[in-house]
């Protein structure tokens, strides 16, 4: 079966999708998008991820009906139902694509008419249980987050600082790379939230460190304060990492996978940690019911 795009409000195989070569999206990344994952049909807080894309598109003047009103975002929400649907897919990646559109040849934004809207889909293969055992490895990277630029809080099209951040984790053997802030303060990985434990209490960088307002971020801390776990939004220090009892990164696609290794040496045991399963059983439980 061919696989079916949607392109500016038409299903399309993917072979009739044709995006214009003076995109600005292309040509200068100026746009936003979304990954999102889909359990049997269902895309996991849709609502949240239209509502962070509508305040990202907001903050960089993306202005458009189709973001900016209710029924533009309704009309987002049945696109991304019907692409899954048309690729009859069930478990998915979902990944929402919107950029100024086709523009002149310089930056400027103003010569963009109207924007261009692209979804994707394809079959999801999770990472296998004993990956969530062993965890991942993490490298530190040698680039940084700038926790003043607005791209930091961004999930724009310019996505090369986390390919380099990630591409040297890789040549170093590792999983994923965790990037401090200018500051010195821990900030994210290349594409996830990161999270510790230290005293039985859930640590994360705040907003104000230079991180993605991660939707799966969201979800943990809300489970661990509907838990009574202390949770700490706050700036952290490296030293806190490769000290902490356990670590964990987040995104919709991993859910939450552990960090266990750090620059070549254990985070805690090495294993998986028991509040990081406990968090992540918590996470799927509200992903089945959100599901039912
Ligand atoms: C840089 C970065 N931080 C955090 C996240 C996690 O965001 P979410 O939980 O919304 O998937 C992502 C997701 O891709 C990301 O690219």
């Amino acid at each position: 079966m061919a696989e079916i795009i949607y392109l500016n409000g038409r299903l399309v195989p993917r072979s009739k999708a044709k995006l214009s070569p003076f995109d600005h999206g292309f040509l200068y990344g100026y746009g936003l998008f979304e990954t999102m994952r889909a359990y049997d049909e269902h895309i996991f807080r849709l609502d949240r991820h239209l509502a962070r894309l509508r305040c990202s598109a907001e903050s960089i003047g993306l202005t458009h009906n189709i973001l900016s009103t209710d029924e533009g975002k309704q009309s987002l929400k049945v696109a991304c139902l019907a692409t899954l649907e048309a690729n009859k897919l069930k478990d998915a990646r979902l990944r929402l694509t919107i950029s100024a559109g086709e523009g002149g040849m310089t930056p400027d934004p103003s010569t963009c008419s109207s924007p261009t809207v692209l979804i994707t889909a394809r079959t999801l293969f999770p990472l296998p249980p004993e990956k969530y055992e062993s965890g991942f490895k993490a490298a530190l990277s040698s680039l940084h987050r700038n926790s003043q630029s607005p791209l930091s809080r961004l999930k724009s099209t310019c996505y090369l600082e986390n390919i380099l951040a990630r591409m040297e984790a890789r040549a170093a053997g590792c999983d994923e790379a965790i990037l401090l802030n200018e500051q010195g303060y821990l900030a994210e990985g290349s594409t996830a939230n990161v999270f510790l434990v230290s005293n039985g209490e859930l640590i994360t960088p705040s907003f104000e460190s230079g991180v993605l307002p991660g939707i799966t971020r969201e979800a943990v801390l809300e489970i661990a304060r509907a838990s009574n776990i202390e949770t700490q939004e706050r700036q952290v220090e490296l030293k806190e990492l490769i000290e902490a009892e356990e670590a964990f990164i987040t995104n919709s696609i991993l859910e939450l996978m552990p960090l266990t290794w750090f620059e070549g040496k254990p985070i805690g045991s090495g294993k998986a940690g028991q509040l990081t399963k406990e968090l992540l059983a918590s996470y799927r439980k509200i992903v089945d019911e959100a599901v039912k």
